[in-house]
């Protein structure tokens, strides 16, 4: 085929895929347009996951006629001056949104100018080659277009009325007039009509709704000072109001927008140096997600996804948190903008950093010292399990609970296994992880040699039952650290993690009882009432069929509640609260393909993991004989469901030759 020039539609609509992927990303320019236009507040209405309707409306500096003919072509833009990509102020900056919009949707834009006297200043400079003419008159924000240089100037600068136009599938209507107060409504209807591929990617309403959400959500947390409502998809409108953009007006948006919870196990960040600032707040490591989906960073006002950021804060945050627990921040970079280009991803979400180095040192310098500073306050809410890892059993408040690491010095005292879990069983004599914890923080340098007194003793027991020993894990000895039991074959020594191994048989006892009769039921006298976010409410209700089959029966209680009547029987007495929180955290991250087998198997593991013998529960020699008799009958007992062992074994022949007997 020869080389041929595309036509400007099938180029519209090229582009369009790349800026529009989803309803969100609609969402998100109209949204970023309508906070360039100086918005104070803006109203976001969607239907059929923004499939069917996005309507959005702003109070900004709305557009002439003139701006609007021009708005819907493409690299039409009134927020390049010049041609300086390199200091680059607002959201947008490539002329591309709308004509993308209006190549693949019904799109409407009905807008009116808000002000009619122009400084004098203003129109002189666009006066240069001035010729005056209705419908190219020079603005301030007016929309300046390659080729169309040639500004023109007019004095009669106000407009009488709103104007409308419509972009149908790439075609354009002619400007008409119309009623609206000052600023801009924006209506996309019937999205991807003009591009059928499109719309077969697109997921459920509630997952394109759910995506919407979650853009709006970052858009309000980088402006507290706007006020917003997102309305439609059948659920009750939000609002949140406009706030001083202070640091007390930024938390208060954040406890709006991530909850009461984030409010109150929030520390706030503030870090300069050379040009650059940090504010904002970081979660507690005591406050954590199952998902890493609640780290919320800014760059200049922008929403991005940036390896270097995120990896400052897992850096910043990794001897503080368990390996599968993310922590939650709304982190905000301001910085000269010639320090940072944001011309590099075309949906806008990623940028480079020329100093980046600078960048992630003064991030992870400054959530560091914060949390050395908030060591002594723990979450106020849930995470048990996290809680403990940080914070030795109730009774010993001081001293700090984890003294920041020392280079070279290891990890010590608190965040040993044994200590970790003490504090969910603080009913359990203490005298072992007294005596760690103790040695941990006194005196760190030995902490690792000092393993204290073993927890459980079975020798006893286990010496008049010499079958034990014939078995495959052989028989119990003794359990140290409340978390490991050790037992002995005929040929060697086993090692047994008890939280993994016990995890792992829930999760088979659980599979084989949905695959037979069922999970049996109990029944809680009085219901869990767990307060939930929304979307976590909605998810875990769109799947309470899913979980009956598991044993836990749920039902929504009010907007942003849940009340569990039945858990699972096997799983014994447990925290229902903590469990559909987490089952909540680790649906946000099923891709709506995963498989029905896949999803059972997935909430399977997450309530094994909860109904299973915490590390750190002493054990009597006969529960330890128990684990390691019905480990040896359980497939797969070797490796708990995160893929860790559940047990090591080391062999005689391999202990004699530790000390060289061999
Ligand atoms: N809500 C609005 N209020 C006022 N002016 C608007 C609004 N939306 C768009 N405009 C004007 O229309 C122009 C084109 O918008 P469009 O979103 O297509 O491009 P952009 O915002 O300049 O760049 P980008 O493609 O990066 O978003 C803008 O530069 C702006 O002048
Ligand atoms: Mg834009």
């Amino acid at each position: 085929m020869p080389v041929r020039q595309l036509d400007p539609a099938t180029i519209n609509r090229i582009a369009a895929g790349e800026v529009v992927e989803r309803p969100a990303s609609v969402v998100k320019e109209l949204i970023e347009n309508a906070l360039d236009a100086g918005a104070s507040r803006i109203d976001v209405l969607t239907d059929g996951g923004g499939r069917r309707l996005i309507r959005i409306a702003d109070d900004g500096g709305g557009m002439t006629r003139a701006d609007l003919a021009l708005a819907v072509e493409r690299h039409a833009t009134s927020k390049l001056d010049g041609d300086d990509l390199n200091a680059i102020c607002t959201l947008g900056f490539r002329g591309e949104a709308l004509p993308s919009i209006g190549a693949v949707a019904r799109l409407a834009i009905t807008t009116r100018h808000r002000s009619r006297v122009y400084p004098t200043s203003v129109l002189q400079e666009g006066s240069k080659s001035a010729t005056a003419d209705f419908d190219s008159r020079v603005y301030p924000t007016s929309v300046l277009q390659e080729g169309s240089k040639s500004a023109t100037a007019d004095f009669d600068c106000g407009e009488p009325h709103a104007w409308m136009i419509a972009v149908d599938g790439g075609v354009k209507s002619d400007i008409r007039p119309a009623a609206l107060g000052p600023g801009t409504c924006v209506e996309v209807r019937d999205l991807f009509y003009a591009t059928p591929a499109r719309l077969k990617f697109l997921k459920t309403d509630r997952t394109e709704a759910e995506a919407i959400r979650d853009v709006v959500r970052r858009l309000a947390m980088s402006r507290p000072d706007v006020g917003f409502t997102l309305a439609g998809e059948q659920r009750a409108p939000v609002s949140w109001a406009a706030a001083l953009p202070d640091a007390a007006g930024r938390l208060a948006r954040l406890g709006d927008v991530l909850g009461a919870e984030f409010r109150a196990n929030a520390i706030p960040i503030a870090a300069g140096r050379d040009g650059f600032a940090l504010e904002g707040f970081a979660g507690l490591p005591t406050y954590t997600k199952a998902n890493a989906l609640s780290l919320y960073l800014f760059v200049n006002g922008r929403a991005v996804r940036d390896k270097l950021l995120l990896g400052a804060v897992r850096a910043a945050y990794a001897d503080y948190l368990p390996r599968d627990r993310h922590p939650v921040v709304a982190l905000f970079v301001t910085l000269d903008p010639h320090e940072v280009d944001v011309n590099v991803h075309p949906a806008k979400t990623e940028v480079r950093f020329r100093a980046s180095g600078l960048v992630r040192s003064m991030m992870v310098g400054a959530l560091r010292e914060a949390l050395v500073r908030a060591s002594g306050r723990a979450a106020s809410t849930g995470g048990a399990a996290t809680i403990s890892a940080f914070r030795p059993g109730s009774p010993r408040a001081s001293p700090p609970p984890y003294p920041p690491p020392l280079a070279g010095e290891g990890r010590v005292g608190a965040a040993r296994p044994g200590q970790a879990a003490q504090a969910i069983y603080n009913d359990i004599p203490q005298s072992a992880d007294d005596h760690a914890a103790r040695s941990g923080f006194e005196s760190g340098a030995q902490a690792a040699f000092d393993v204290g007194p073993p927890s459980g003793d079975a020798r006893g027991a286990a010496i008049d039952d010499p079958e034990e020993i014939d078995h495959p894990l052989g028989a119990a000895r003794t359990q140290v650290h409340e978390t490991y039991i050790v037992a002995q074959t005929r040929d060697g020594v086993v090692i047994v993690d008890q939280h993994a191994a016990h995890e792992r048989l829930v999760y088979e006892r659980m599979k084989s009882a949905l695959e037979k009769s069922g999970v049996a039921r109990q029944i809680l006298l009085i219901p869990d009432i767990v307060e939930l976010d929304e979307t976590d409410v909605e998810r875990l209700v769109a799947r309470a069929d899913e979980l009956a089959r598991f044993g836990l029966a749920i039902e929504a209680f009010g907007p942003g509640a849940i009340a569990v009547r039945e858990t699972p029987a096997l799983l014994g007495e447990i925290d229902s609260a903590a469990l559909v929180r987490d089952l909540a955290e680790h649906m946000a991250e099923w891709d709506e393909a995963l498989p029905l087998e896949r999803r059972l198997m997935h909430v399977a593991a997450t309530m094994a993991c909860h109904g299973s013998v915490r590390a750190g529960r002493r054990l009597r020699p006969e529960e330890m004989n128990a684990l390691l008799r019905e480990m040896e009958e359980t497939p797969n007992s070797g490796q708990c469901n995160h893929g860790r062992p559940t047990y090591v074994e080391l062999k005689l022949a391999d202990i004699e030759r530790l000390f060289g007997r061999r």
